[in-house]
């Protein structure tokens, strides 16, 4: 069985941060989204791995390298435009040849990992299996009908849900979804939809299944998403103090602090991951934050936040929250006259003042 990672796309629900990086790169618990993805696979016995990539290739392929050190060999697929993800799946049919895949949405993130999936799909005579998850807006989603454990319909953003399953990113296929894939059309969106892929093999009398998951999951395509993910994967990562932490400091909770952290008279509330040569001096980092790699905070307040690499936030009065802070942003108090908010934003930024 081989493993197929999407890692291109527009990324348009996630601007401003994908205009410069991968959305699939973007830290969650201080490892990139794809990082987990790459995990997941390997767990399963599944190390032959493609990653198709767009725009962010470069990125992408120096984050990840050869996958040595995952244990795994990747493979890269350039897709020249974001067609679809079932475009991604036609571009990769000579690497993934007549085997059976794990189809793996690139910013999908899953907490009980896909081990049982694959079991299922090898021993269950079916020609694909895919997962649901129950959600409260199944407006939002592809939503899944079910008879007898087979899937019968599914329906893109329903206005009149017939459930409220919704489909996840990660699907399993044997080869006879290149047949469906080189019959279906592209949509209204210019994209080749894997919804319609899948509703093909279902129309033609092709075993679809259906795997229902009751761990988490989430699909990182949004701040809020993002956010949440960072939530519940601090819930389920182990202590781990490696770092240094001053005498004049008090940690409370759960706390991943890598070597080469520092804490220094500050305050900390976890659950709260802190990266490699990241200093916090003078400061609260409150519940539900993750701060990456060579940051500095300083004489500040953070909490429920993703800062992401090489930040430095300093001598904020107001405690920060609920926010995602893109790759080596300055956040600091300016002495001058006038009193005056100076920003430097990129395009689409978002910014709520007091
Ligand atoms: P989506 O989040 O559905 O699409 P997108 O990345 O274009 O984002 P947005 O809707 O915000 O504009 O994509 C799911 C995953 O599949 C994601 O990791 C990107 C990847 N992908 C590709 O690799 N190629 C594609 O053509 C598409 C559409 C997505």
């Amino acid at each position: 069985m081989k493993g197929l990672i999407l890692s291109g796309g527009k990324g348009t629900r996630l601007r401003p941060f994908t205009y410069t990086g991968a959305k699939q790169l973007v830290p969650v618990a201080n490892k990139p989204v794809l990082f987990y993805a790459i995990e997941d696979l390997v767990e399963a016995g599944i190390t032959d791995i493609g990653i198709v990539v767009g725009d962010t290739a470069e990125q992408v392929m120096g984050a990840v390298g050869d996958g040595s050190r995952f244990g795994a060999k990747i493979t890269y697929i350039r897709q020249e435009q974001p067609l679809g993800i079932a475009h991604g799946v036609k571009i990769s049919e000579p690497f993934l040849q007549k085997e059976p895949f794990v189809l793996f949405l690139g910013d999908n993130l899953l907490c009980d990992g896909i081990l049982p999936l694959v079991e299922k799909f090898r021993h269950g005579g079916m020609h694909s299996l895919i997962l649901l998850t129950q959600v409260k807006n199944p407006q939002n989603f592809g939503i899944a009908e079910c008879y007898d454990g087979r899937v019968v319909r599914l329906v893109e953003k329903p206005r009149e849900p017939k459930s409220d399953l919704a489909v996840v990113g990660i699907y399993l296929f044997d080869h006879h979804v290149f047949e469906a894939i080189n019959n279906i059309q592209p949509s209204a969106r210019g994209e080749l939809e894997i919804t319609e892929t899948i509703q093909y093999l279902i129309d033609r009398g092709f075993a679809v299944k259906a795997h229902h998951l009751t761990g988490h999951w989430t699909d990182t395509g949004k701040m809020d998403d993002i956010l949440e993910a960072n939530r519940w994967l601090l819930e389920t990562l182990e202590e781990k103090i490696e770092g240094t932490v001053d005498s004049h400091s008090s940690i409370y909770g759960k706390l991943i602090l890598e070597p080469g952290a520092e804490i220094v008279n500050s305050v900390i509330r976890g659950p709260v991951a802190i990266a490699q040569g990241t200093k916090i001096v003078n400061s609260f980092i409150g519940p539900y934050t993750s701060i990456y790699y060579d940051c500095l905070i300083a004489n500040s307040e953070v909490e429920h936040s993703i800062v992401m690499e090489n930040c430095r936030i300093m001598d904020i009065e107001h405690r920060i929250g609920d926010s995602l802070v893109g790759r080596s942003v300055e956040v600091t108090k300016s002495p001058a006259k006038p009193k005056t908010y100076r920003l430097v934003l990129g395009d689409h930024s978002k910014v709520e003042v007091l």
